[in-house]
């Protein structure tokens, strides 16, 4: 076969040792294990507590694991993508530091922000560089160091958020496999719904918006949730339909893990059986850009060469998307 496309040959991950559980939490905020189990499905998050790092230190690791478990030699990566929405500083790129750290001085690199469907968008630049044939190795990382932009005194954002990253490895195939198909959707609505209202051209920082906590993540949960449980599961069904997959052509539901309800809403309307959804929500809560390579990072050792996966994903902005991807190889 001569087309070529883009698929994953590698993966890699890193959390910070600190563990919060809920019943850590419960000494903090007005809230309970039951609840947050219940109603979200996460037991404990991670935290990187050294506050002389950054993000970066997050991507750094994932990407090292990466390369460590591959033997790629980082001079031979083209390009870093790092999909973020915590960059270490707004100027300058995460992902040019990050490229320099991990000794990868042939590559050029930049961040890509689309809130939760970051990493998802990023699959679908990298795949798009690749399939082009411009480009043969781009190293595609999601990190976030949430706990630097969550209130830990507002329980309806502080239970939810975690930090990690995870990185893959996008290369040439000649088989077939790789990334099949994707449908990206975007809807400005969601804009008042989740974000971070001042820090930007819009609202520049001053005394008043660090008064008014305006620095940190603001969500209509309620609203977010009843927007990421119809978009996702629509357009996870729309994938399936348009490349006539059944419910039994699809091995894996990589699902963007911000609350179990919305992963159970999608798959069953995928109308997948639930040892084909893959979750670790319960020891990361929600990653935002990690928790899809955190996925692939954590259920490796299931994929077999030319399984099925249906990634889906839900985001601030809003965002949201699904691709369809074959995995291109079989754990060593
Ligand atoms: O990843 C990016 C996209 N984000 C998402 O997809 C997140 C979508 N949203 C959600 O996952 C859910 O909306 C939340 C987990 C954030 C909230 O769950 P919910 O079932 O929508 O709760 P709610 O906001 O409707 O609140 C229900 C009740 C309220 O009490 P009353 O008014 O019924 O008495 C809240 O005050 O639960 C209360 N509550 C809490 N109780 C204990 C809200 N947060 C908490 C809490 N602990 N942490």
């Amino acid at each position: 076969m001569n087309k070529i496309t883009a698929a994953i040959t590698a993966v890699g991950a890193y959390v910070p040792d600190f563990v919060l559980s809920n019943k850590v939490l419960e000494t903090m905020v007005d809230t309970n294990d039951e609840w947050i189990t219940t109603r979200t499905g996460i037991k404990e998050r991670r935290i990187l507590k050294d506050k002389n790092k950054g993000t970066s230190y997050l991507a750094i690791q994932a990407a090292e694991d990466l390369l460590k478990k591959s033997g790629t030699n980082p001079a031979d990566i083209d390009m870093v993508l790092l999909a973020t929405t915590t960059p270490d500083m707004p100027v300058a790129a995460t992902a040019v530091y990050v490229a320099t750290q991990i000794g990868a001085v042939n590559a050029f690199a930049y961040d890509l922000q689309a809130a939760c469907s970051s990493f998802l968008y990023g699959m679908s630049t990298a795949a798009a560089y690749i399939q082009s044939g411009r480009y043969k190795k781009i190293l595609l990382i999601g990190a976030d160091k949430m706990s630097s932009i969550i209130d830990y005194t507002d329980r309806a954002t502080c239970i939810i958020f975690g930090d990690g990253a995870g990185a893959a490895l996008f290369e040439p195939n000649h088989e077939g496999l790789g990334l099949q198909d994707e449908i990206l959707r975007s809807d400005g609505i969601g804009r008042e719904f989740l974000k971070i209202e001042a820090g930007g051209s819009l609202l520049p920082p001053s005394h008043e918006t660090v008064d008014n906590k305006q620095h940190y993540v603001f969500q209509d949960g309620k609203t977010v949730f009843k927007y990421a449980v119809s978009n996702m599961a629509d357009i996870s069904e729309k994938i399936m339909l348009r490349n006539n997959l059944t419910n039994e052509d699809v091995d894996w539901l990589v699902s963007h893990q911000a609350n179990k309800r919305i992963i159970d809403a999608t798959s069953s309307r995928m109308n997948l059986d639930e040892s084909k959804v893959l979750v670790n929500i319960e020891k990361y809560g929600n990653t935002t850009s990690a928790t899809l390579p955190l996925l692939l990072n954590d259920f490796e050792h299931l994929f077999k060469k030319g399984d099925n996966l249906i990634f889906a994903s839900f985001g601030g902005g809003f965002t949201w998307g699904s691709i369809y991807l074959k995995w291109a190889y079989d754990k060593k």
